[in-house]
């Protein structure tokens, strides 16, 4: 990671490797975070932030489905945000806010910690990403399941979900893919570890429902608009998936 420009903690702006926290704080322990993943493109008028309030608008969802009040409005995110890219100088990077259960009281129950809220960003340039970009990324079907929605929230974009995906992406490079492409528990395409997908066949576009148990990705559904603007068939017809079973 290149230490460069700044990082917004709670409200201020400190310097990147200044941007610490407690070795108790519940999230390190428990996965209680949500975060954000942006794109910043260079572009002539400088650097342009993909879809910002879409994804401050997801931040604010996903936080609100693991009980957290984010203290600050999402006026207030947006701007740290903007101001966090250019404190860094990059014309092109990945931003990625976080809202997390702090450093207070250190057992399973989250709510009595107070919520932290970061933004940092930096020069994106991972493997995965390059190959895909350089020659298609060769994915495999995992032999690890995405996490059913009735077990965690996927819709939310949650740091637990993550360890379910890196297993699926650890196993995919160590078999020598790129990517991993996760079933869900009824056996039909969810996504992969951290993309959703869409298939091309015969003119046609499809990618899985929401009901796949996927996350609402911003770039879909920029997707499926444009898609539809141009007049190209597109399907995500609802999967007919098994009426859950619960035994309580
Ligand atoms: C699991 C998962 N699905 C889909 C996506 C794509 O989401 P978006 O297009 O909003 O970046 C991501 C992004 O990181 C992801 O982690």
């Amino acid at each position: 990671m290149k230490e460069q420009g700044k990082i917004w903690m709670n409200g201020k702006l400190v310097p990147f490797k200044n941007a610490k926290v407690h070795v108790l704080t519940h999230a390190l322990h428990y996965s209680t975070a949500v975060f954000e993943g942006i794109r910043c493109y260079k572009t002539t008028k400088g650097p342009a932030i993909f879809r910002l309030q879409e994804h401050v608008d997801r931040l604010f969802k996903s936080a609100k489905i693991y009980s957290m009040k984010v203290p600050y409005s999402k006026k207030v995110i947006s701007d740290g945000i903007i101001k966090t890219v250019l404190a860094s100088g990059l014309k092109e990077c990945y931003i990625r806010p976080i809202a997390y259960y702090s450093y207070g009281v250190l057992g399973l129950t989250p709510t009595p910690n107070k919520i932290d809220v970061a933004i940092a960003c930096w020069e994106w340039n991972t493997g995965e990403s390059s190959a895909g970009k350089v020659r298609g990324a060769r994915c495999k079907v995992s032999s690890w399941l995405r996490i059913d929605s009735r077990s965690q929230p996927m819709q939310a974009k949650a740091a637990s979900n993550y360890a379910n995906a890196a297993l699926a992406r650890v196993e995919a490079l160590k078999d020598g893919y790129d990517e991993a492409i996760m079933l869900n528990y009824y056996g039909k395409v969810s996504e992969g570890s951290a993309e959703n997908i869409f298939t091309v066949n015969k003119g046609e576009i499809a990618t899985p429902p929401l009901n796949a148990g996927i996350l609402d990705g911003i770039t879909r559904d920029s997707v499926i608009k444009i898609a539809r603007s141009e007049g190209i068939d597109y399907s995500s017809k609802r999967y007919r998936q098994r009426r859950a079973v619960y035994y309580r």
